[in-house]
């Protein structure tokens, strides 16, 4: 039998997101000496602090340097800190939001995915495994003015677990879709309900994971990006209630208010969400 991690090799999904992260995001902040000092005083401070506490022998600082160094080689640092990391640049970068909740992007987004109107089906296999989801829902302003032409970009694992471009053998585009609300803020997508996600277990992230007797799993999400003009692009993430790792998320990025309310229909499921954008 072929199992979650026989497929999902950590060489082959680490190496994607760290392709990606290069091509679509890696910049250089424009951190003051002074800030740039701060911050890694306090966590070098952080680290000492916790040699100290522990009594962590040169054992354990070896196994710690052979550890990072394996991280990079296997390319997991996009999975490793989107994990362990993200979740708290997430909750300080938008404490003072109004509007609908954000979560984590993860290491899995790729832009420039398929266009749609305000309906339509995302690029799927022929007999895409998994049950039939319908997505829909509006988008509006904190003010509850109907925003139409907002972007609903949505990217989402399948049955197995697995997200195009960054697990191998699956078509480019699977489950993902961008697509553009009618004149009343209005969308209708048309998907499969995706799997739980097991971060790679085969690589340095798993090594930790392992090693701590922690589990590697993400309960079900469907993630977003949702944009207006003139209004804050809100990245998210929404769940399916009953998952058992909604409680114990690995990546700590669920929330109550991302909690999806799905009604069994006759071929599948219908979920309804609505995003709510601040003002730019
Ligand atoms: C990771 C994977 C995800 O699908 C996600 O939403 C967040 C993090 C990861 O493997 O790091
Ligand atoms: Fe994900």
């Amino acid at each position: 039998m072929t199992t979650v991690e026989d497929k999902a090799t950590a060489a082959a999904t680490g190496a994607s997101a760290t392709e990606r992260f290069r091509t679509d995001k890696a910049v250089a902040a424009d951190t003051s000496p002074e800030r740039a000092s701060l911050l890694a005083r306090e966590v070098l401070e952080a680290v000492h602090e916790t040699i100290r506490k522990h009594n962590v022998t040169y054992a354990e600082y070896d196994a710690l340097k052979a550890w990072l160094i394996q991280v990079g080689a296997d390319g997991e640092w996009p999975l490793f800190l989107d994990v362990f990391v993200e979740h708290v640049v997430e909750e300080v970068a938008n404490a003072a939001r109004e509007g609908s909740k954000g979560t984590i992007e993860g290491p899995f987004y790729a832009p420039g995915a398929p266009q749609f109107g305000a309906e339509g089906t995302l690029p799927m296999r022929e007999g895409e495994a998994g049950t039939p989801l319908t997505f829909h829902g509006q988008v509006r302003s904190v003010a509850g003015v109907p925003l139409a032409n907002s972007t609903v970009d949505i990217w989402h694992c399948d049955d197995e677990g697995f997200y195009a471009q960054f697990a191998p053998g699956i078509p480019e585009w699977n489950l993902r879709g961008v697509f553009t609300t009618d004149e009343n803020g209005n969308f209708t997508i048309h998907t499969i309900r995706p799997a739980p996600y097991q971060i790679p277990t085969d690589g340095a992230t798993g090594a930790i994971i392992r090693a701590a007797n922690w589990h590697a799993w993400r309960p079900a999400h469907l993630h977003l990006k949702v944009s207006a003009p003139e209004h804050l692009l809100i990245t998210t993430q929404l769940y399916f209630p009953g998952d058992p790792h909604n409680d114990d998320d690995i990546a700590a990025a669920v929330k109550p208010e991302l909690m999806l309310d799905p009604k069994p229909t006759a071929g599948g499921v219908d979920v309804q969400y609505d995003f709510v954008l601040d003002p730019a």
